[in-house]
């Protein structure tokens, strides 16, 4: 029976929070600051509202990094330092929703109390237990400052919010002992069931630059023991936080319990959050033989920084659930500031959740496709529709709407520029070097958002199509190199290879999620995402404009474009 698999009171919990040491810091400082600052004193100018987004999670202040499901209602645990509160002595705060678009906040979920996670509590997951009883491991900071992972149950299940959690005085239930270090332990993932009816997990860890995914073993839950070898290791990569792991189906968009790769022929996806580069990696393969619980990659699949990313933009410390009432696999990411700290602290509130994404494993079965939850269309309000309209070099269409689907056509690719192999390894070096303004062959061509009227201003998402000896590459990037006039910020330019095939169907599609201080953008269906912070300035007086453009030599067409004006949502 797979876990979260009962009707009535099925419970999915994702719980997102990552561990890394320095972002506490900063956080807590921050918040610490923004305390004095909003009880005394006039608010710079760039405390104007400008930047709260209207449909992206974010609670009314602090920094947040996490969340997690239940019973027909979504939960979402964050990171949250209560006024005052000192270093360390971070929560799991809570909030909920039918809908994963509106929230409503309850009490913090689970605060250092006990030895265990005196020092603070940090990331983890909830896993389904037989009976339908949830429970949460998640890493706690013992008195010696060690990460240990504890356990926490539901004070009563009655509860639908479950507000109340309890955490057991045996723990820890997993101590840094036989060689972990104990500055290099956490972010327990949810844990599976085998067909031996064991129940495993996987902890995030490193060996020197050795990162890895330290497996445990328990037939009750509560027990605990460390596998003889790691699930999967990788020399080079450094601390594995926040490790997500769990089954695709071969064919279809249907998500799949955790546990559920025992008895299904599938494949498995194995990401991690790279400590050393803050992007997020992950691997397609097969999980080979649970008698000896190995986890092999494709050849597909590098498990190094070259690897796959699920975003290439801003976007941190995921994870994903199962949604029994959707059947679908939802991925749920965190997208930190791009702004100064001083200027965080000044807006009062820093990092934000990116829209939960649907993610189903590719038909040619390299990398995983994601797509915005279906609920976000129902904020959907006054629509706009462009058919058929043509991109000469230079030409600028001026379009509206903050949820943006256009489907470019490529009549011709007889001007792709050669493409060099040594990019990539590194695409957003190359969307860095040619960056919106630098002209091209097939491309750039794309949309810019959030523009000033006179251009002054814009983030730019946009294609490149090379000529690769025997196909087409096509490089996106989203360009924040104009994004905002103060130079206080960070502009990168992300970007990523979309692996599609051009050269028969001569389509691209592009979806934007424009909300305030982010822009979200899904390539080629959903191949290749990119989820940007931009800070605009001029857009306080004047309204955002959208224009469709293209710098390359071809022609390129707008085939069709629906967009629409996106309402608010009800967020805390
Ligand atoms: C458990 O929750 C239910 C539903 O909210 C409530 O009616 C009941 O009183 C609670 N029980 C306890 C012991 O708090
Ligand atoms: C343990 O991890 C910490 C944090 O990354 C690191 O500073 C330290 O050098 C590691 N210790 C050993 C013995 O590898
Ligand atoms: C957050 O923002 C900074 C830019 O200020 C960036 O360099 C950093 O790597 C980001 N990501 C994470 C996950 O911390
Ligand atoms: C692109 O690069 C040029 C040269 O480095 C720079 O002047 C420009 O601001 C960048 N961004 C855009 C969108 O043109």
């Amino acid at each position: 029976m797979a876990a979260g698999s009962h009707s009535q009171f099925v419970l999915l919990l994702i719980v997102l929070f990552f561990g890394s040491c320095l972002m506490y810091q900063n956080s807590v400082e921050a918040s610490h600051k923004l305390y004095h600052l909003l009880l005394q004193s006039e608010q710079p100018s760039i405390v104007s509202n400008q930047y709260r987004t209207a449909y992206h999670f974010q609670p009314p202040k602090n920094w947040i990094n996490g969340p997690m499901y239940y019973s027909g209602v979504y939960h979402l645990f964050y990171q949250y330092n209560p006024k005052g509160a000192v270093w360390g002595n971070i929560v799991w705060a809570h909030s909920v929703s039918r809908d994963l678009l509106n929230w409503t906040p309850l009490p913090p979920a689970i605060y250092p109390s006990k030895p265990f996670d005196i020092n603070g509590c940090w990331s983890g997951s909830a896993t389904i237990l037989p009976g339908n009883k949830p429970a949460i491991l998640y890493t706690g900071i013992d008195p010696e400052n060690r990460q240990v992972q504890n356990i926490a149950f539901p004070k009563n299940l009655s509860d639908p919010f479950l507000r109340e959690w309890v955490k057991p005085d045996y723990n820890p239930v997993m101590a840094p002992v036989g060689g972990i270090n104990a500055s290099s332990f956490r972010d327990p993932t949810t844990g599976w069931r085998g067909r031996d009816g064991v129940w495993r997990l996987l902890v995030g860890s490193k060996i020197d630059r050795t990162g890895m995914a330290i497996l445990y073993r328990s037939k009750d839950f509560v027990h605990w023991a460390k596998a003889a070898r790691p699930l999967h290791s990788r020399e080079g990569t450094g601390m594995w936080e926040c490790p997500d792991f769990f089954p695709v189906a071969l064919s279809g968009r249907k998500g799949l319990d955790t546990s559920a790769g025992s008895v299904k022929k599938v494949k498995h996806v194995l990401k991690v959050s790279l400590d050393e580069t803050r992007y997020e990696y992950y691997t397609v393969g097969s999980y080979v033989d649970e008698a000896v619980d190995a986890y092999v990659p494709d050849g597909t699949s590098p498990d190094d920084r070259t690897g796959l990313r699920l975003d290439y933009g801003n976007f941190y410390a995921s994870k994903t659930f199962y949604d029994p009432a959707g059947k679908r696999r939802i991925l749920w990411g965190w997208s930190n500031e791009s702004d100064s700290v001083a200027d965080d602290v000044a807006k009062g509130w820093a990092g934000i959740q990116a829209i939960p994404r649907v993610l189903w494993l590719d038909t040619t079965g390299r990398q995983l496709v994601q797509w915005p939850i279906k609920e976000i269309e129902s904020l959907r309000r006054e629509e706009f529709h462009v058919r058929d309209v043509k991109l000469k070099t230079g030409k600028l269409h001026e379009l509206k709407g903050a949820d943006v689907q256009v489907e470019f056509d490529l009549p011709s690719l007889k001007k792709a520029e050669p493409f060099d192999p040594t990019w990539l390894a590194d695409p957003q070096k190359l969307c860095n070097q040619r960056n919106a303004s630098f002209p091209g062959g097939v491309g750039p061509f794309g949309l810019y958002v959030l523009a000033s009227a006179n251009l002054e201003e814009y983030t730019a998402l946009f294609f490149r199509v090379y000529k690769a000896p025997n196909k087409y590459m096509v490089l996106m990037c989203s360009d924040q190199s104009r994004s905002s006039l103060r130079p206080e910020v960070y502009k990168p330019a992300f970007g990523g290879f979309v692996d599609v095939d051009i050269s028969k169907r001569k389509k691209l599609s592009l979806r934007a999620l424009i909300d305030h201080s982010v822009v979200e953008s899904f390539g080629g269906g959903g191949r290749v995402c990119i989820t940007a912070r931009v800070y605009p300035t001029l857009l306080v007086a004047q309204k955002a404009h959208l224009y469709a453009f293209n710098k390359g030599l071809a022609t390129v067409g707008i085939e069709k474009l629906q967009a629409w004006n996106m309402a608010k949502a009800k967020i805390n």
